[in-house]
């Protein structure tokens, strides 16, 4: 993906590759946009909150955050294994088959998370089979979320 980037962007001095663990990842500066697509529904619970508030502390105030993702009607080549948890096994068209981790949060869990980090999100639902949500941080300190 960097790759790809790269020759896009034929080496735009203002973009800055970082190969890392993003969990592991310490940000060093603080940005006007954050974004993420597509990957929302692979963290797993256990590391949401601390996801979110990575993402609140990337932001400076007044910074905006967008992303987008699949609702659980998308999971077309997936099967929740167990249907309860947040383990899906995945089939490539090679056959070859693999277990990822695919949370299907509701909007109110995501908006609440959020909104612990001071940021507030507002979620929509495309025609078919994702949701898009939007947010900005607060200026103040966080918000309390009982
Ligand atoms: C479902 S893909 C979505 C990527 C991109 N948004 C797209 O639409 O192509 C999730 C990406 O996150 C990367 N990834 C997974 N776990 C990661 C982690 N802990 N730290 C950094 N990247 C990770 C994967 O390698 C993969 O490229």
């Amino acid at each position: 993906m960097h790759e790809r980037s790269r020759s896009r962007l034929t080496g735009n001095p203002k973009v800055r590759y970082i190969v890392a663990d993003i969990y592991d990842w310490v940000p060093d500066m603080s940005y006007d946009a954050v974004t993420f697509s597509f990957w929302l529904s692979h963290v797993p619970a256990s590391k949401l909150d601390d996801f979110v508030s990575k993402v609140a502390r990337c932001l400076k105030p007044g910074g905006r955050v967008f992303f987008a993702d699949q609702r659980r009607e998308g999971l077309i080549r997936e099967v929740m294994d167990p249907p309860c948890g947040e383990i899906a096994r995945r089939s490539l068209i090679n056959g070859r088959e693999f277990k990822i981790i695919k949370h299907f949060y509701s909007s109110e869990e995501i908006i609440k998370c959020f909104l612990q980090e001071g940021i507030n999100i507002n979620i929509s639902n495309t025609a078919t089979l994702f949701y898009y949500a939007s947010g900005v941080k607060y200026h103040a300190q966080k918000s309390q979320v009982p």
